[in-house]
């Protein structure tokens, strides 16, 4: 068994008699890490850095009209099918001296091998409802990272939980928290957890599962999307919710859920003795509340409808989904691309987060640098960004120079 492979299938298996509608998750590993958003500063470098996972059309800019599968040459991703893209902010941990060092991840469930990247799912609702794939074109982005507290929204909701932290008490195998599920559980917070966490942290991500039916994207890559409604249970989070879509988004899509895994287990002799919380998002958010994630669908044909239409193993393993094809841990990872922006993200402590990310602590929406003077400029490229994780062992403690 690899490390944590367990987590969130125990969660949902144990919590309720196990229903069958179809899912699938899979491993991806780390495409590039930069400072790109094509979403929000098409053609721009962006403010803060992401951690970029599937096919390698992936760019500066990508033009809705942009077809993925066509452009791609390979995907890090476990279907060979899906050259879509998924992407969040990457974490860093600031030392008690100012510097800055990228937290690693570790492959969570299946990641296929040594490079971090996320494990992705995508879900059908409980109550079977049919779900229609994305189409193509279709893009969006959950959360905000400006936030820095808490939004107004009915805590109850799936917008309330669908983007949170699991923190892992324990480093074995069979760690307290696999008892509950992601999002609403007892183990999760919005906020970045306030301790060390022995065994790590997950993000989860869930995107809102409502579409419009009308537009691929809109200007704030949201509003086409909305949660579905009724009320989350915190015994069965919001995977097994079988709230349905609002009138104003009648169209169910699929779940789609990310896992990132930070292995914070190599900061544990440097963590503050006064109490701070010393974990910042990328985009100088010391407080989770501005964790988000993008996506831009790029699966080929009707690969993704023809999975969620037959994929119903309980578990969602890949060899359970013979519609798609399965690529080997060494093709995924070998699916790379060079950093575009000239500047040292990872590896070693570097003095100030990439771009002009200031730390903010809220609870007021952070502010952008009005002069920011951070590089802009693509086409240098470095080195392939440095794998952060050396061996496939998912438990080794991985030691930052220190
Ligand atoms: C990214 O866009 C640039 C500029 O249009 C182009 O030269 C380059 O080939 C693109 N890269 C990929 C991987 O598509
Ligand atoms: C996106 O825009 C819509 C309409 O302008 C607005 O109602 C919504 O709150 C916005 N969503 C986000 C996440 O900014
Ligand atoms: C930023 O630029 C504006 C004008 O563009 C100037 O008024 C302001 O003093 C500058 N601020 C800093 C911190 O350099
Ligand atoms: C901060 O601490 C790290 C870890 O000990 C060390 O590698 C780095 O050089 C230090 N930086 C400064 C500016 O003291």
């Amino acid at each position: 068994m690899n490390w944590k492979q367990l987590s969130t299938l125990v969660a949902v298996g144990l919590s309720v008699p196990w229903q069958a509608h179809a899912m699938i998750r899979f491993g991806c590993s780390q495409l590039v890490t930069e400072r790109f958003d094509p979403l929000v500063t098409p053609g721009q470098v962006s403010p803060h850095l992401h951690q970029i996972i599937g096919g390698n059309a992936f760019n500066l800019t990508m033009h809705i009209d942009n077809d993925l599968p066509e452009l791609s040459t390979c995907t890090t991703c476990r279907f060979k099918e899906d050259f879509s893209n998924y992407w969040t902010a990457v974490l860093y941990f600031k030392h008690p001296n100012g510097t800055y060092l990228r937290v690693p991840q570790a492959a969570n469930h299946y990641t296929g091998g040594p490079k971090g990247g996320m494990t992705i799912y995508y879900i059908q609702p409980p109550t079977n409802e049919k779900v229609t794939a994305f189409p193509k074109g279709f893009r969006m982005i959950t959360g905000n990272p400006m936030l820095r507290s808490r939004k107004a929204v009915d805590p109850t909701s799936a917008e309330a939980w669908a983007l949170s932290f699991r923190c892992w008490e324990t480093e074995g195998f069979f760690d307290p928290s696999n008892s509950s599920p992601p999002g609403a559980g007892a183990y999760d917070t919005v906020a970045l957890p306030n301790k060390f966490c022995p065994g790590g942290i997950r993000a989860n991500i869930f995107f809102p599962s409502c579409w419009d039916g009308k537009n691929l994207d809109t200007p704030n890559h949201s509003s086409h999307v909305a949660f579905h409604e009724g009320k989350v249970n915190p015994n069965i989070g919001i995977i097994l919710m079988d709230g349905t879509c609002p009138a104003s988004h009648p169209v169910r899509l699929p779940l789609l859920f990310y896992e990132t895994y930070w292995d914070t287990r190599p900061f544990k002799d440097m963590w503050p003795t006064d109490g701070s919380q010393p974990l910042v998002l990328s985009q100088g958010d010391p407080t989770g509340y501005g964790q988000h994630g993008d996506y831009v669908f790029g699966w080929e044909g009707d690969s993704l409808q023809r999975a969620m239409d037959n994929c119903y193993d309980g578990f969602g393993w890949p060899e359970a989904c013979p519609e798609l094809t399965i690529l080997s841990d060494e093709e995924i990872n070998k699916c790379v691309q060079a950093s575009q922006v000239d500047e040292t993200v990872e590896g070693e402590f570097i003095p100030a987060l990439p771009g002009c990310n200031p730390i903010q602590n809220g609870p007021g929406q952070a502010t952008m640098v009005p002069n920011c003077t951070a590089i802009s400029t693509t086409g240098v490229a470095p080195a392939a960004t440095p794998n952060s994780i050396p061996s496939r062992i998912q438990r080794s403690v991985i030691t930052p120079a220190v």
